[in-house]
């Protein structure tokens, strides 16, 4: 049942990290793939690496904090992909600072990305997706929340605080499609860490802040809060998201997905 075939998947991010995993593995399924990204030079390159595979997908420069590129991308995907049926708001950054260290101008640029940027992306697929937007099919939206939003780490304040606002969005998202009859299913994803190019800056960033006197010490700190005992494979997000936005999810919506080893059934 997890057949892309004549779907079209916008990726938020997906020059690399999970949004370039989800790119690839949407592409492998049959699906056309549109990756936005602020990183020009890396988004062309994953675009280009997968269309070498043979599959559809297309790079177009996208800040989410912009409604004009929001606009713009998913007017691409429709015009020339021929339609939208799967927003990934995975764009997100991270910032590690205790609250007596907070600064305004780290907070505010990290809320724009990971709250506003998503709003954004619900916006535009919803003008898109919706009776007489240009694609006009209905589809589904994943968001990328985490474990943070659900639990409580130091030091994590402001992305915990914005993937908590996600999760909200998810839920509003899926309450007001349904409401206004748009055809649009939302969920959103909370996975643990994982060691992409912002989980391995994260395990950094710990370290100098004295939570561990290594990256070892903070991973084992980490892994001991994760029933299972070990992080996941990025194949682990690939495949929830392979289903969330499938029709063999058809009747999920507005869910919020652990895929962090049990870290969130202990309370974290
Ligand atoms: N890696 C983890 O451990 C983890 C865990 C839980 C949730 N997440 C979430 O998953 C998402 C992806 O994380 P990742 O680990 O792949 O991160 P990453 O840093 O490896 O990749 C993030 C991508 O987003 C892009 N980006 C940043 N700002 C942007 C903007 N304004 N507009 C468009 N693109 C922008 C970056 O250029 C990059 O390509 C994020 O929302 C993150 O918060 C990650």
């Amino acid at each position: 049942m997890i057949d892309y075939n004549g779907k079209v998947v916008l990726v938020s991010g997906g020059a690399r990290g999970f949004g370039a995993e989800f790119a690839r593995a949407f592409a492998a399924h049959g699906a056309a793939v549109v990756i936005g990204d602020v990183n020009n030079e890396l988004g062309e390159k994953t675009a280009a690496d997968i269309a070498a595979s043979g599959a559809s997908c297309h790079y177009v420069p996208l800040d989410v904090r912009s409604d004009s590129d929001w606009a713009n991308i998913t007017e691409f995907s429709s015009s020339e992909c021929g339609g939208l049926d799967v927003v990934i708001n995975n764009a997100g950054i991270e910032v590690s600072q205790r609250f007596v260290d907070v600064t305004v101008e780290a907070s505010r640029n990290l809320f724009d990305i990971n709250l506003l940027g998503v709003m954004l992306g619900i916006k535009h697929a919803f003008l898109a997706m919706s009776p007489g937007g240009s694609s006009g099919r209905g589809g589904a939206i994943l968001n990328l929340a985490s474990v943070a939003g659900v639990t409580s780490t130091p030091a994590l304040a402001a992305y915990s605080a914005s993937k908590a606002g996600v999760i909200s969005l998810t839920k509003l998202a899926a309450t007001e499609a349904g409401a206004l009859d748009y055809g649009v299913r939302a969920n959103c994803l909370c996975p643990s860490l994982f060691k992409t190019d912002m989980g391995n800056q994260l395990l950094d960033e710990f370290v100098d802040l004295g939570f561990g006197e290594s990256v070892d010490n903070v991973q084992e700190d980490l892994i001991a809060r994760i029933p299972i005992g070990r992080f996941g494979d990025l194949s682990d997000v690939v495949n929830a998201a392979l289903y969330l936005c499938s029709d063999a999810a058809s009747f999920i919506n507005g869910a919020s997905f652990p895929v962090d080893g049990g870290m969130s059934a202990t309370g974290g």
